[in-house]
């Protein structure tokens, strides 16, 4: 499938996605949310097939994502009010579509994460950043709101950090992005490959369905109370125990050897399609 602003790369079972609007710091306008929204509902249906197992998302350049594009968005005052609820609306579900791929996504950060591009960073279930980074919800700034991605950065970054830098629209470092939860590992630019290809081996390493099955329990079990989890929890460690998954996982363990589904990737290189 061809996209306008996205190059998709395939590396075995890992999938290598490039924003690719350099010019404009990758910033997302109409197209590249459909881009994004399309690319999603196809690799959903490549995950739950088991054809990929991991997600990088990286973008072109010298920085990761601008936010969202601003001469676009200044564009919108032209629309009418249904226009722009249209459009809104659109950009929310390619952040939903992206938050809930049934495989774990790796962010690579170099440059700038700012605006929805933090939104971008919110939705990786990992976030790699280069420690030059800068990050920022800086929509206040320009007069408008981190509406659609507060969710994800909410769930990401916590009530009282989201207080402070949702109405300050400051700029903060990689190091702070790690120390409020939106970033997970900080290096400098040069072990970025590294530092990501670290993850995805390690992920690799894990179950593909068991890995699925824990990002999904995340997404049930986040803010319910434990005695209201319980059956769920319950029923779904049963589910992973008598699965063949699991019992390829156990036996392994027990006869002191790799698991089938991690041999035949233990070699995976990283590749560098995602790099700045
Ligand atoms: N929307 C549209 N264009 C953008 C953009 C955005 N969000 N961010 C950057 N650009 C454009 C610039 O206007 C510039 O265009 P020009 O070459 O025609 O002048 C080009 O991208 C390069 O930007 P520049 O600022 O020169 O690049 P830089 O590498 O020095 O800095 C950033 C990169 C991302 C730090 C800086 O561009 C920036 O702060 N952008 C604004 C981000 C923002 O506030 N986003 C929130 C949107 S809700």
């Amino acid at each position: 499938m061809g996209y306008q602003f996205l190059t998709a790369r395939r590396d075995g079972p890992v999938e290598y996605l490039t924003l690719n609007r350099p010019d404009v710091r990758n910033a997302f306008n109409e197209h590249v949310i459909a881009d994004l929204t399309a690319w999603a509902a196809q690799a959903r249906d490549r995950a739950e097939r088991r054809e990929i197992r991991v997600v990088v998302i990286g973008g072109a350049g010298k920085t990761f994502c601008a936010g969202a594009d601003v001469t676009w968005m200044s564009k919108t005052v032209h629309y009418t009010e249904d226009e722009n609820l249209r459009d809104a609306t659109a950009m929310s579900g390619m952040f939903l579509a992206l938050d809930e791929l049934p495989v774990p996504v790796v962010g690579r950060i170099q440059g700038a994460a700012l605006g929805g591009g933090a939104g971008l960073a919110a939705i990786c279930d990992i976030v790699v950043a280069d420690e030059a980074a800068v990050f920022g919800f800086t929509e206040v700034k320009l007069g408008i709101l981190p509406a659609v991605i507060s969710p994800f950065a909410l769930a990401k970054i916590g009530r009282s950090a989201a207080r402070e830098l949702f109405l300050t629209g400051a700029r903060f470092s990689a190091a702070r992005a790690k120390e409020i939860g939106l970033v997970h590992a900080v290096v400098p630019a040069a072990d970025l490959d590294a530092a990501v290809g670290r993850y995805v081996h390690e992920l690799l390493a894990a179950g593909p369905e068991a890995v699925a099955a824990a990002k999904a329990l995340i997404a049930a079990v986040w803010g319910r109370a434990a005695k209201d989890a319980m059956p769920m929890t319950a029923a779904a460690i049963a589910a992973r125990r008598v699965s063949i998954e699991g019992q390829e996982g156990l036996r392994a363990f027990l006869e002191k050897r790799t698991p089938a589904w991690s041999e035949q990737y233990k070699d995976t290189k990283v590749t560098k399609d995602t790099k700045g």
